[in-house]
């Protein structure tokens, strides 16, 4: 059988492994920070007949550029911006492949503060970007000045930041993100996937884009709007980073369906992040629970909690996952992670960890 070191492939892709978090058929899936709750079927129907009014016309290719997309992405956000700042892909995932692609790439360096998310490092590793795995405090928080001296330790060409934190779950202040900014060579990304389930009071680094060409913030319509399947991710930035992106984007990237679908969704926000407070309701009640049981829980400003099982996390996930509980082992020695779903998720959980 051939295997993949049989194949002349790059040799800095040799040995890696890919993304993997596993889809096994179990009845409580809480390992990918889905959204628990289907579609409701207005917003069904809505995006059925958005579809359905765009199949005659497959014969063409998309709007290259998305602009009504970008448009109505740029109203939900808010803070002044337009369409000429927002540019969206197939997952934020895609999104932050363009940003490396363009900002970073061979000869360069990005650098990540661990334990967060997997993909950055992956998606250096695709761009052939050298990663720099730099480091969050003991406790997972992130001090100005620990990120001051790492970034001007190394000097990366970008900065990935991740706020609310995957997988620790908390926010960072905005004094973190001020002086990674102030101390950064180049491009400053904040990956804000969750921010939708942040706790009150916990600002956007998206208040900061009109003093800083060099910030981008992405965001996904995977979580909080429950469109994972959909695949649609992106970015708010100054106009001439959606310029720089266009330079290495594929040529209609993101299909005809796909934009009309997520106008669709969001046109239907209102009923899709209603589910936005049940689910916080869920994830305060995982956090407070397992501190009553004398568990060590991280602050959690997003859909999931990183709880501590001490020893060995692995055999504790599979102790779960034999009750039928499939949560996320994130490769942290002693920690497993939980996402939020419904009330029935979390007494599954709660019966099951007990
Ligand atoms: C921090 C973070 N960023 C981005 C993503 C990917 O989102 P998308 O589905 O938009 O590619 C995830 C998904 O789990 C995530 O946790």
């Amino acid at each position: 059988m051939t295997t993949i070191d049989d194949l002349p492939i790059r040799d800095d892709l040799r040995g890696k492994s890919p993304y993997g978090a596993p889809q096994l058929d179990v009845a409580v899936r809480l390992n990918t920070n889905e959204n628990s709750y289907p579609v409701p079927d207005a917003v069904v129907e809505a995006i059925g007949k958005a579809v359905q009014a765009e199949l005659r016309d497959l014969n063409r290719y998309p709007d290259r550029d998305a602009v009504a997309l970008r448009a109505d992405l740029a109203g939900y956000l808010g803070h002044g911006l337009a369409a000429a700042n927002v540019w969206a892909a197939n997952g934020s995932n895609e999104v932050q492949q363009q940003l490396l692609q363009a900002f970073a790439g061979p000869g360069r360096t990005a650098l990540g503060f661990g334990p967060s998310y997997s993909m950055h490092p992956l998606l250096a590793a695709g761009t052939g970007t050298r990663w720099i795995g730099a480091l969050r405090d003991p406790d997972f928080g992130l001090t100005p000045a620990s990120a001051v001296e790492q970034i001007t330790r190394h000097a990366p060409d970008l900065v990935f930041l991740c706020s609310p934190n995957n997988p620790t779950g908390t926010a960072l202040d905005p004094s973190v993100v001020e002086a990674v900014l102030a101390s950064a060579p180049g491009m400053v990304i904040v990956d804000e996937a969750y921010a939708e389930f942040a706790r009150p009071g916990t600002p956007s680094a998206l208040a900061s884009l009109p003093r800083h060409p060099r910030l981008v913030v992405t965001r996904t319509m995977s979580k909080a709007f429950g469109f994972a399947g959909g695949r649609l991710g992106y970015l708010a930035a100054d106009p001439a980073v959606v310029d720089a992106v266009q330079l290495v984007r594929l040529p209609y990237h993101l299909s005809t369906l796909t934009q009309a679908a997520a106008r669709a969704a969001l046109a239907h926000r209102a009923a899709l992040l209603v589910t936005v407070d049940a689910i916080k309701e869920q994830r305060d009640r995982i956090v407070a629970t397992l501190r009553s049981r004398g568990i060590r829980v991280a602050d959690s400003d997003a859909n999931f909690v990183l709880f501590e099982v001490g020893g060995d996390q692995h055999a504790a996930w599979q102790r779960l996952l034999d009750r039928g509980v499939l949560v996320r082992d994130v490769g942290l020695a002693g920690w497993l992670r939980v996402t939020a779903g419904t009330e029935a998720e979390t007494d599954a959980f709660l019966g099951a960890l007990q």
